[in-house]
């Protein structure tokens, strides 16, 4: 079955070996192991403060994290040797948990700058303005979008569009998702879980929610559980129900792991991967 070995090889768009991450000297992942294969849709649970927004800080690069061990192969390629803009141009993107609000910054400026750090030549103004006004009345953001400051004033569901909408600009191949559904209302939900299903075509998704509300309407391949900083137990939409209804006692239980308790630790300022160039 030699065929059926390199073809499965061949699919695997991300590797996760056993990785190590710290923050001001406290070690969050300890040892996570993962791969995704190209079009899955990876749903990521797992209580509160046991390092699945740092899993995904890590991975685009975030520099308030220190990794101490282990890979991170994206295509073969070492993640962790790679800028957050050169993560970018290879196709990889993170929609934060709390987008920050940049006032100084205008929205159409700073999609110009992440839209042009994947592009040879600069994108012309009215090519910009096109896209930015279908993709705004797609994820039905309010029609001045463009001229207004980057998430300022923007309500929590309206950050959580936004997101998608640089998501469908920037055109990444693996799109990471941290709680796209917390402030989101019914309308909204409906609105981003389309958007997801659309884009499911020619991405692969790492998706963290709490929800099985969410990932009912997306329909991931799979769900892993991270716990005390590690892949703790994989399963399907079954893993996800229990966990909604019943949290995370029960794997304790029946997977024998002690669910360390959430410390009460500083939180991190984010970034996302345009940043760098915006200042530029
Ligand atoms: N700057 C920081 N200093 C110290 N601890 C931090 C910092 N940022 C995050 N942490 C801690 O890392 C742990 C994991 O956080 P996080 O990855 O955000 O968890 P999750 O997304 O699973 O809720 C938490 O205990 C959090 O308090
Ligand atoms: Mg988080």
């Amino acid at each position: 079955m030699h065929t059926t070995e390199r073809e499965f090889v061949k699919m695997v768009l991300i590797e996760i070996k056993d990785l190590h991450a710290s923050v001001n000297d406290i070690e969050i992942l300890r040892g996570v192991n993962l791969k995704i294969n190209r079009g899955e849709v990876v749903a990521l649970l797992g209580p509160n403060g046991h390092g699945k927004s740092t899993l995904l800080q890590v991975i685009m690069g975030h520099p308030n994290y220190k990794v101490t061990k282990g890979e991170i192969l994206y295509k073969g390629q070492d993640v962790l040797a790679m800028s957050v803009n050169e993560r970018a141009r290879a196709g990889l993107f993170l929609a934060m948990q709390n987008p920050s609000e940049v006032p100084g910054v205008q929205i159409s400026d700073f999609l110009r700058a992440a839209i042009n750090t994947k592009r040879e030549k600069p994108i012309k103004p009215i090519e910009l303005f096109r896209v930015i006004d279908k993709a705004s009345k797609e994820m039905q953001m309010p029609h001045d979008l463009a001229s207004r400051n980057l998430n300022e004033g923007f309500s929590g569901g309206e950050k959580k569009r936004h997101e998608i909408l640089q998501m469908k600009l920037l055109k990444p191949e693996f799109a990471m998702l941290d709680e796209i559904d917390s402030g989101l209302d019914v309308d909204g939900i409906r609105i981003v879980s389309q958007q997801i299903n659309e884009e499911k075509k020619d991405k692969t998704f790492l998706v963290i929610s709490h929800y099985a509300r969410l990932y009912e309407l997306i329909n991931p391949t799979r769900a892993i559980v991270m716990i005390n900083g590690r892949v703790a137990i994989e399963g399907g939409m079954d893993v996800i129900k229990r966990i909604d209804q019943e949290g995370y006692e029960w794997i304790q239980v029946e997977h024998n792991i002690n669910i360390e308790r959430e410390d009460k630790r500083p939180i991190v300022l984010e970034i996302c991967a345009v940043n760098e160039r915006s200042k530029q």
